[in-house]
């Protein structure tokens, strides 16, 4: 099944979100398949956000990055990638609607708590970087009353 890359931002963790925000994708009926509380550098993060590199942003995006302890995580289910960008919420949580992560929960675009992978492909790119090791083989016996 689809899978996407979630990352809660140092300012996420530090801001005791964690559990809220793990939580909400609990509910909506998705799996956890990966789940780590890691520290990178500014060359891990800039792989991370290579996409954005001649971004006038792109600095101070590293450093925010770096900044802390990031919680990376592995989430499957059907339609997860967009599913979970919807969860997350418009990239500047000025325009993030109330019930979003961002939206209730972030006021700068440069402080927005949460990642959440663009595209299928992007997904498959970001955890291949982020779990070289392998995600948890398993299935949730929830499964039959979450999917028909
Ligand atoms: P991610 O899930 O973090 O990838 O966010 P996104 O996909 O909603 O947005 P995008 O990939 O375009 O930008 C990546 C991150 O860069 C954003 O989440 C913001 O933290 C930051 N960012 C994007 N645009 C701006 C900007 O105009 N100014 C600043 N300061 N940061 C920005
Ligand atoms: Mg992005």
């Amino acid at each position: 099944m689809e899978q996407t890359f979630i990352m809660i931002k140092p300012d996420g963790a530090q801001r005791c979100l964690v559990g809220e925000i793990i939580s909400r994708f609990e509910k909506k009926g998705f799996s956890l398949r990966g789940l780590k509380l890691v520290s990178v550098d500014s060359a891990f993060a800039e792989k991370h956000y290579a996409d954005l590199s001649a971004k006038p942003f792109f600095n101070g995006l590293v450093e925010y990055i770096i900044s802390g302890p990031v919680v990376a995580m592995v989430w499957e289910g059907k339609g997860v990638v967009k599913t979970g960008r919807t969860i997350i919420g418009a990239t500047n949580p000025a325009d993030s609607a109330p019930g979003t992560i961002r939206g209730d929960f972030a006021v700068d675009i440069g402080r927005n708590v949460i990642h959440g992978s663009d595209s299928v492909e992007s997904a498959r790119k970001e955890i291949a970087l982020w779990f070289p090791e392998g995600v948890v083989e398993w299935q949730s016996s929830l499964r039959p009353w979450i999917y028909e």
